[in-house]
């Protein structure tokens, strides 16, 4: 394969607008006040892929959010790499926390600051112009399929209808995903374990009013008192999450693989500067490492009730909420665990409270192999380009889609994701570096390239 450096660096600036065109539409997938914003990313994203060179580029229609799809097929006896991504983005709040407004990109010491830069948007985009690259110089050495969808920060509930209705179609070999990512600009790295998720809403119900809090108060048990006590008892004094059931069936990871992510690069007192924290807290018998990644948790994510508004009100609510949400490892169904969590949250709630619990969406957790032909092409891409053996890493964040690509087309996934942890996803201030974006552009010829190889 030619060199396509000089055709990234005479692109740079072209391929980051574009991004920025991209950053500027807000389709946040949760809120359905931006629903034709996120139709209009997918309408994007459908274009780029059409104008980089892909055949049967198609916005397919779901029960949501359209599935941007798009192939090139040079020769059916070569390999094909189904590339995953998704346009849509989380919630810019609290949008008071952001230095820039979040839809309004701003170029800043090397990284572009917007919400879905990092996530996914600027890791997804690298791929389409990639792309572009290799079929401008006539290299790309094997099919491609893109499959883009606009529903995973909320859970990816159309996808897998869509999977199994296009089985044919999204035939391949390996599933290309690039939403997760590296240990540190030096220190490149492979995702090869991701969290299962199963995210919870419960509501607490006391009073079937809310009432003046000096009249009632003292007499009538207070929903947000209550619900404080019940998320307090989910935790002992280890931080073990005590859900009944929750630890059933996970089985250990070996102390070699433990030692192994452990030697892994990581400063401990970096990571509390950075973070502004004294102290780190997590379950016993853990390192930091081992507790967001191999280890189940379970965080409050969000909790409201009574009067929060200006100013002070005295009130007893007659109703509490909170979202919580629990990270799984490997050999726990989401399915099961929501179910134990319904049942504890009722068993410890008190008489004087209603409790009702609402299984919101979650997903299984993965492990991908690292003696695959895709896993060695990848390493040996990042190598190439790195000029150093990416480290495999698992990580504590959630891609459900990647167990139901195995269950549904059988085909096993590598996560070749080229983000830093501090870029804020999901947070104010999101950022990518510019390093990062082009780099991943660079590397992405060399994965295809290397598979195909290996491949013969
Ligand atoms: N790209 C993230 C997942 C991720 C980020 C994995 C960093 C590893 C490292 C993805 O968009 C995401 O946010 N997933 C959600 C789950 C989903 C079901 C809403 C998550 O992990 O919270
Ligand atoms: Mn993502
Ligand atoms: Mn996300």
């Amino acid at each position: 394969m030619q060199n396509l450096y000089p055709h990234l660096e005479a692109n740079k600036e072209l391929f980051l607008n574009e991004l920025i065109d991209l950053l500027k539409i807000p389709s946040v997938s949760a809120n359905p006040q931006f629903a034709a914003d996120v139709r209009k990313a997918g309408e994007f994203t459908a274009q780029k892929l059409k104008e980089a060179g892909a055949d049967m580029v198609e916005l397919c229609e779901t029960a949501g959010y359209p599935i941007v799809y798009g192939e090139k097929i040079i020769d059916v006896n070569l390999p094909t790499v189904l590339v995953y991504g998704h346009y849509d983005v989380q919630p810019a709040d609290p949008i008071e926390l952001w230095t820039s407004p979040p839809f309004e990109p701003v170029v800043k010491d090397g990284k572009v600051y917007a919400r879905g830069s990092a996530d996914d948007k600027g890791q997804f985009y690298m791929h389409v112009k990639a792309f572009q690259l290799m079929m401008q110089n006539n290299c790309l050495p094997c099919n491609v399929k893109f499959m883009i969808e606009g529903e995973e920060e909320v859970g990816s509930e159309n996808l897998e209808t869509f999977v199994k209705a296009n089985k044919d179609r999204l035939k391949s070999d390996v599933v290309l995903i690039s939403d997760t990512a590296i240990i540190a600009n030096d220190v490149p790295s492979i995702t090869t374990g991701l969290r299962g998720l199963a995210y919870m809403q419960v509501e607490v119900t006391g009073p079937n009013r809310d009432l003046h809090s000096g009249i009632y108060g003292g007499a009538v048990a207070n929903p947000i008192n209550i619900l404080c006590e019940m998320i307090a008892s989910l935790h002992d004094e280890n931080r073990k999450v005590t859900v009944k059931g929750f630890y059933d069936g996970i089985i250990d990871v070996s102390q070699e693989e433990r030692d192994m992510m452990n030697s892994a690069p990581f400063d401990i007192n970096d990571y509390k500067k950075h973070l502004d924290i004294d102290e780190v807290l997590g379950e016993t018998g853990y390192t930091t490492v081992e507790r967001t990644s191999i280890r189940p948790t379970l965080d409050v994510n969000g909790i409201w009730g009574g009067y929060t508004g200006e100013g002070a009100k005295t009130v007893l609510p007659s109703k509490a909420y909170a979202k919580i949400s629990m990270r799984l490892v490997p050999n726990q169904d989401n399915k099961k665990i929501a179910k134990l969590f319904e049942e504890h949250f009722k068993s410890i709630a008190p008489p004087y409270v209603k409790v009702s619990v609402e299984d919101m969406h979650g997903g299984e957790a993965a492990v991908t192999p690292t003696d695959s032909i895709a896993y060695k092409a990848a390493a040996m891409a990042m190598e190439t380009t790195f000029g150093k053996k990416p480290l495999p890493m698992r990580s504590g964040g959630s891609i459900p889609i990647v167990t139901m690509f195995e269950r549904e087309l059988n085909t096993k996934s590598v996560l070749m994701g080229f983000g830093l942890d501090s870029d804020a996803i999901h947070s104010p201030n999101e950022h990518y570096g510019l390093y990062n974006f082009y780099k991943g552009i660079e590397t992405i010829p060399y994965f295809f390239k290397y598979f195909a190889e290996l491949s013969k």
